[in-house]
C-alpha cells in the first residue's frame, strides 16, 4: 500500500500530541503499511512532537519493527541439519535465482520475502520450506516453482 496524506491521517488522529504514544502510532504505521515508510515516521514524530532521531531509534531498536517494505507472500527455506543435508541450501540457491533476489530480502516487486531459518521443527519432512505459514515438505525446486506459480 502507498503512503496517502489521508491513511496517516486516519492513524494520527487517534492519538493527542503526546510523546507517549510514539510506540503505538508507528506500530499502527505498520500494520497498515507492513513497514515504518520514512514519511510515516515523518508525520508521526511531527504530530507527536517527538524528535525524528528518537522515532528512528525507537523503530531500529525493536526488533519487531520493520525498516524496508515487506514482500505479499513470505518464503522461509530450512537450513537447519536435516534439510541442509536433503538439500536445503541447492533450493535457496534456486530461489534466488528464480526471484533475483538474495535471501534476507524482498523482490523488487515486492511480492516475495526470501528468508532462511533454523529447524521449523518438521525434521522427518526434510527439505521443508515454508510459504506463507504453509509447510511445504520433500520439496523440489519443480514442486516450488508450482508453489510460487499458483501465488503470482
Ligand atoms: S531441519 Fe528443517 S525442519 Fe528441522
Amino acid at each position: 500500500m502507498s503512503v496517502t496524506f489521508k491513511a496517516l491521517e486516519n492513524i494520527l488522529e487517534r492519538y493527542p500530541p503526546n510523546s507517549e504514544h510514539l510506540i503505538s502510532a508507528l506500530q499502527d504505521v505498520q500494520a497498515k503499511f507492513n513497514y515504518i515508510p520514512p514519511e510515516a515516521m515523518n508525520a508521526v514524530c511531527e504530530h507527536l512532537g517527538v524528535p525524528l532521531s528518537r522515532g528512528w531509534a525507537v523503530a531500529t531498536f525493536f526488533k519487531s519493527f520493520r525498516l524496508n517494505p515487506r514482500g505479499m507472500h513470505e518464503i522461509k527455506v530450512c537450513l537447519g541439519t536435516a534439510c541442509h543435508l536433503k538439500g536445503g541450501a541447492r533450493l535457496v540457491e534456486g530461489l534466488e535465482r528464480e526471484l533475483n533476489v538474495c535471501r534476507g530480502h524482498t523482490t523488487k516487486d515486492l511480492s516475495f520475502d526470501l528468508d532462511t531459518v533454523n529447524c521449523v521443527g518438521a525434521c522427518a519432512l526434510a527439505p521443508v520450506v515454508v510459504v506463507d505459514d504453509h509447510y511445504q515438505p520433500n520439496t523440489s525446486h519443480r514442486k516450488l516453482r508450482k508453489v510460487l506459480k499458483d501465488l503470482k
